[in-house]
């Protein structure tokens, strides 16, 4: 029997090869952000091959409004927490804003701090066309590349969050992007929010692998930020977002829970005392 990406039995880290033979195959893969190592572990034992250590943190762990206050020393520390739970997920970690904008080198320290001192085994940077001699130099260097074009939050000071590639010259730009970060050596390429028959045509279009986000359902493989796939997030999610848990009233319900027990003098009981 063939081996699958997803509910795959390896004892060994996914690679960037197993995601270049999936695309081949034509098998579609998940992938969930993570950015602690408990809750990595619980991602790494359900089998989900790649695990995103995104600067989504910004909003969705360390309590900014956006991501671009994320820096380098907290995606290392965070990295390193979410490698350190996995032994079988291929851990990629965000280059945030800030860390790649001023050039090559500066974005080769960034991901050579990442792999080296965090040991993720592969970065993200935001921009296709834009971002191509950055994601070309860590190709050579020996360092994986997952590109991320459509909205790119780092730029949403720029763009808001709406979506993109809608229109003629906006699609053709977002092909362009594409394909710019797949001549430049990427190995698989994120479409965040943009209309599927866009999105459906680069994947079609693409040798390496495209990963969706509000991006249809015709590309390769899927992504969505853990907090919002599992019901962490509170207030209104974008349209894109499917809950597969109720986490926030969970644990909202076992704190009061424990309040009251705390509270009526219920906890702790005999058998959680000593004698
Ligand atoms: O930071 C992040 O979580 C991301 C995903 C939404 C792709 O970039």
């Amino acid at each position: 029997m063939p081996q699958t990406l997803y509910g795959g039995t390896r004892n060994r880290r996914v690679t960037v090869r197993d995601l270049a033979l999936a695309k081949e195959r034509g098998e579609k893969w998940p992938m969930l952000t993570a950015y602690d190592a408990m809750t990595a572990s619980v991602f790494d034992e359900a089998g989900i091959p790649v695990i995103l250590v995104g600067d989504s943190m910004g909003n969705c762990h360390l309590g900014y409004e956006t991501t671009v206050p994320v820096t380098m020393d907290e995606m290392t520390m965070l990295t390193a927490a979410v490698v350190r739970g996995t032994s079988r997920g291929l851990i990629v970690a965000d280059l945030p804003f800030g860390s790649f904008q001023e050039g090559e080198v500066q974005a080769l320290r960034s991901a050579t701090r990442l792999v080296k001192e965090a040991g993720a085994q592969a970065v993200k940077i935001e921009g296709g066309e834009r971002s191509a001699d950055r994601i070309g130099l860590l190709a050579r260097s020996g360092i994986p590349v997952m590109a991320h074009v459509g909205l790119t939050p780092q730029s949403v000071h720029a763009t808001g969050y709406r979506v993109q590639g809608r229109g003629e010259e906006a699609a053709s730009q977002l092909m362009r992007d594409a394909k710019a970060a797949q001549d430049a050596g990427a190995f698989a390429l994120v479409l965040e929010m943009v209309p599927a028959p866009v999105a459906a045509e680069v994947t079609r279009a693409l040798q390496i692998p495209t990963v969706g986000i509000g991006a249809g359902s015709e590309c390769d493989a899927q992504v969505l930020v853990w907090t919002d796939m599992a019901g962490l997030t509170p207030g209104k999610l974008p349209r894109f977002v499917k809950q597969y848990a109720a986490l926030r009233s969970v644990l909202g319900d076992a704190a009061r829970a424990f309040a009251e027990d705390v509270t009526t003098g219920t906890f702790p009981a005999a058998e959680h005392s000593y004698e």
